[in-house]
């Protein structure tokens, strides 16, 4: 089953691509007729050619990702199912157990905060166990109408800001999108900002793209390295003390799920923008 669903993929962007080839082809044709009839206004070839080019390079490189990190979660979902099998049950042993002593422990006595630090790491594995199972599970979309700007701030209001600022700029955009996923996506992005940063700017930023809407989630914290910027989306990257690094897999994967695409860069101030294009609706 999952052989085919790559397959399909694989298929389904090869057909792409030869699409948007013949596409460039034929618009070459069309110039070359409408500048026979004295209609060029001022395109050239080249013109043509390059900008068909780079739409072209950007979508092989969006496909390439997305079955690259397709092929990726597949294995980790094999692997993950067999070895969150095997751990849980002894893992709920301990914790049981060691809730247990606790309570044969006066609350100052250092045993007792020995336990609670055995707790609390049991805890981290959880929370890691809990994010393979997320990142391996296919999830089906409910697609509905979304407002992003209503949901953004809905995210914003609902969420731990941890001090930080965070503004947002009002914009008009819709996609076609499931709402707790979408909603997921972004607050992923939102968390890291507040977590690095004291002030956060989310807006609408126009790209070249009509069919997409792109978002912007900037922030001016201490930036990500140009050599690490690709392997922040890799599952359980961290460079947190008790981070996890699933939050932007998971956010890559349901944007890609959602057609759409997600890309870190420098933000013109200093700091880290993260820019999330999603299908106008
Ligand atoms: N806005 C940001 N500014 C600076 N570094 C960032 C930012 N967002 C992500 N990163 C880097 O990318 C890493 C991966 O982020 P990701 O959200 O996947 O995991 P995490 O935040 O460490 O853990 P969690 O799974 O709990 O979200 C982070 O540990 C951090 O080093
Ligand atoms: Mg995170």
């Amino acid at each position: 089953m999952k052989g085919n669903h790559q397959f399909d993929t694989l298929v389904a962007s090869i057909l792409a691509i030869s699409l948007a080839l013949a596409f460039i082809i034929f618009l070459v044709a069309l110039l070359r007729i409408l500048k026979a009839r004295g209609m060029g206004y001022g395109i050239t070839k080249d013109d043509v050619v390059s900008h068909g080019l780079t739409v072209l390079l950007e979508e092989m490189k969006t496909l390439k990702d997305q079955l690259l990190l397709k092929e990726r979660l597949a294995a980790l979902g094999e692997i993950s199912a067999a070895i969150i099998h095997q751990i849980r049950n002894p893992l709920s042993v301990i914790a049981g157990y060691a809730k247990l002593l606790i309570k044969s422990f006066d609350e100052n006595d250092h045993r007792a905060r020995y336990l609670e630090a055995i707790l609390t790491e049991i805890q981290s594995i959880n929370q890691v166990m809990e994010g393979l199972i997320e990142l391996s599970k296919s999830s089906h979309l409910n697609k509905e109408p979304l407002e992003l700007f209503s949901l953004i701030k809905e995210i914003v209001s609902e969420m731990d800001l941890k001090g930080s600022q965070v503004v947002l700029e009002p914009f008009e955009a819709k996609t076609l999108g499931d709402r707790m996923l979408i909603k997921q996506a972004i607050k992923n992005l939102i968390q890291n900002a507040t977590e690095m940063a004291d002030k956060v700017a989310i807006r609408a930023i126009k790209e070249d793209s009509q069919d997409l809407t792109s978002i912007e989630i900037r922030d001016n914290g201490p930036g990500i390295p140009l050599e690490e910027r690709e392997k922040v989306f890799l599952p359980f990257y961290s460079r947190k003390p008790g981070g996890t690094g699933v939050g932007l897999t998971l956010s890559q994967k349901i944007i890609y799920s959602h057609n759409g695409s997600i890309e870190v860069r420098d933000a013109e101030e200093g700091g880290t923008s993260f820019v999330i294009k999603l299908p106008r609706y």
